[in-house]
């Protein structure tokens, strides 16, 4: 983590209530009690099940939704105490990149008239020929510096997204969330996007990328946070990916699964994600660890009352990797 810090969660709590008044209101705990910081220029990642809670982490972030309890700070600044004001100011720092961005393009224009429709809103300090200048720059940044004068019709599905991520850039973000950047594209677009990710990193530029496809993390992530039932349970940084890198015994059973540790090409990766139907939580919040029900670890430790009945924190076991799991106090060893 070289840069500044940049954002930080604390104990933050996204509850959900869905149903009918006559059929009872389900409450599903989205996100329950949350930690996790942020750092100037890093790529960090989050995965997990669906339903995990990584979409309503990122949306959390920007303020894109309430929250029943704890805080974000956004340098130093408490976003859910912002007044409106200060708020829309604010928002000029983030964006989000849903997974239908390409749908935000506007049929009609051209993609330099949409640059420079996003610059006159976002750098006003730009004359016509500057604003010229900076659309051109960041066309050709993302590789699509001959495509200037074409509509969205005319593009082809990875120059649509790669025409959206030049839109975002051109606003000067200092943070971008990206929600399952690369879902629903073919392998070979998929790697387009991957490296033109890679390429976007930016001292001045944190990226918070969600996505189920391990592939694509290990390409571009400095650090993966991995989500279960509203929690973080481990952090892991990238470099150290290896034969023995996650130590919480639910994020080793995926790794496994999904053959992470392999070196794949990615145009065959289609194994290396995580299955994106696996159930949602759906449910309150467990006292214990959320594993517990069914981790054989805590069994074989002789430790599952105490999983049960107590929740773990993330507590760090190197320089950058956390782990939320009481056998982690164990050698290393013998969690497997
Ligand atoms: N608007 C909503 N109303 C009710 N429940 C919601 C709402 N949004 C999310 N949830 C619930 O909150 C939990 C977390 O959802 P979230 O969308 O954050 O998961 P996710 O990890 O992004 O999943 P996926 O990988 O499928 O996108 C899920 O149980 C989901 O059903
Ligand atoms: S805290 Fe206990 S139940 Fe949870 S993952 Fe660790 S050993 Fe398993
Ligand atoms: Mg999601």
């Amino acid at each position: 983590m070289s840069g500044a810090l940049l954002a930080q969660a604390r104990g933050v709590v996204k509850t959900f209530r869905a149903g009918s008044l006559l059929r009872g209101r389900a409450e599903t705990r989205a996100l329950d009690a949350v930690d996790f910081d942020l750092y100037r220029g890093e790529v960090v990642a989050l995965i997990g099940e669906s339903g995990s809670g990584k979409t309503t982490l990122g949306k959390v972030l920007l303020r894109l939704t309430s929250i029943e309890g704890g805080s974000v700070r956004f340098e130093g600044d408490d976003l859910f105490a912002l007044g409106r004001g200060a708020l829309r100011h604010r928002r000029r720092d983030f964006q989000m990149v849903f997974q239908n961005q390409a749908a935000n393009l506007h049929p009609a224009m051209t993609v330099r008239e949409m640059m420079d429709e996003s610059l006159r809103l976002h750098r006003p300090d730009l004359d016509a020929a500057g604003r010229g200048r900076r659309t051109q720059e960041l066309l050709d940044r993302v590789g699509l510096g001959a495509r200037a004068d074409q509509r969205p019709g005319s593009l082809s599905g990875g120059e649509r997204r790669r025409a959206g991520l030049a839109r975002i850039l051109a606003t000067r973000p200092k943070l971008v969330v990206a929600d399952e950047p690369t879902s629903g594209l073919d392998a070979a677009i998929k790697l387009q996007i991957i490296d033109l990710l890679r390429n976007l990193k930016d001292p001045e530029l944190t990226y918070l990328v969600i996505s189920h496809d391990l592939g694509l993390v290990r390409r571009i992530a400095d650090r993966v946070l991995v989500m279960l039932k509203g929690r973080i349970i481990e952090e892991v940084p990238v470099a150290e990916l290896g034969s023995s890198a996650f130590h919480h015994p639910y994020t080793q059973k995926l790794a496994r699964a999904a053959e992470f540790l392999e070196d794949r090409d990615p145009l065959q990766a289609k194994a290396s994600t995580f299955d994106p139907d696996a159930p949602s939580t759906g449910a309150a919040a467990p006292v214990g660890c959320v594993f517990a029900a069914d981790c054989q670890l805590a069994a074989r430790l002789g430790i599952l009352e105490r999983c049960s009945t107590r929740r773990p924190a993330l507590v760090a076991l190197a320089p950058g990797h956390r782990v939320a799991c009481f056998a982690a106090e164990t050698p290393v060893e013998d969690v497997r």
